[in-house]
């Protein structure tokens, strides 16, 4: 049995200048901080990351106050945990992988912050697989135990359960529907962004680059005419 073909999911930062959808980002963290993040750390993201997809500095204070960090050791070489800071990184949702695996049935969930970049197809498998599950599985395939039937999962079992199952799994501030298709969209977004927050940077250079090099190409053709003006 080969692979499936991932469908294309259309974003429009996938576009040749495309720049983020800036709504789907804040709804994207919503559902990675609400869902994912129980079991998935994004470890390489710092809260004041956030800033980045439109979050006032207020708000993503009172997101990382919302966490319990561990720190130490204090001046009595204690361990302890106090209230997130901007500064910090996400909180890892496990202690160790060891840790991670006991809570998975022995699998280990990888951490989101640079998956987007890290699997083939990129965005696009990660809305694929986030939708992609069919239970009861296709006629004729047997599931392991603690293992769920996903189209586009090499192998096709994975042992992480649906984690979008319902639409209205998370309410949306702005009004859009939670469709599970809207929610997987949307985190795929976010993770795009965590993967790659410096795309639109680096598209803007690239369009004043090209600009750059038009004039200067018109003015290297100018001087080279007046050049050899008197050459008959
Ligand atoms: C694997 C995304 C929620 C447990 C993965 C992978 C991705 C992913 C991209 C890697 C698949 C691959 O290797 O190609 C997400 C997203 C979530 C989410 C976007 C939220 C919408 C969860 C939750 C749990 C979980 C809530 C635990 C209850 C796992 C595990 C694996 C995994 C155990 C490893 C699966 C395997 O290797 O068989 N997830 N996940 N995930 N996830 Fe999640």
């Amino acid at each position: 049995e080969g692979s499936v073909a991932i469908p294309d999911a259309r974003f429009q930062h996938d576009r040749m200048l495309g720049t983020f959808d800036r709504g789907a980002l804040q709804r994207g963290f919503q559902v990675y901080k609400e869902v994912c993040s129980a079991c998935h750390a994004a470890h390489l993201l710092s809260y004041r990351n956030l800033r980045d997809i439109g979050l006032s500095e207020a708000e993503v204070a009172a997101i990382a106050a919302s966490y319990q960090i561990p720190d130490g050791p204090n001046d009595n070489g204690e361990m302890f945990e106090r209230p997130g800071r901007a500064s910090d990184r996400f909180r890892r949702p496990f202690a160790n992988d060891a840790a991670a695996r006991a809570a998975n049935n022995g699998a280990l969930p990888p951490d989101l912050s640079v998956i987007a970049k890290a699997r083939p197809g990129g965005g696009n498998y990660i809305h694929a697989l986030l939708v992609g599950y069919e239970d009861p599985p296709p006629a004729g395939i047997t599931v392991m135990e603690g293992m769920h039937y996903n189209k586009y999962f090499p192998g096709h079992q994975i042992a992480m359960a649906p984690p979008l199952n319902s639409d209205g799994q998370v309410q949306y501030g702005d009004g859009t529907r939670a469709t599970v298709d809207q929610m997987a969209r949307d985190v795929t977004t976010f993770l795009a962004w965590a993967a790659e927050p410096e795309l639109e940077t680096r598209r803007a250079m690239g369009i004043r680059i090209i600009l750059f090099l038009i004039v200067l190409g018109g003015l290297t053709y100018a001087v080279k005419r007046k050049i050899w003006a008197d050459v008959h």
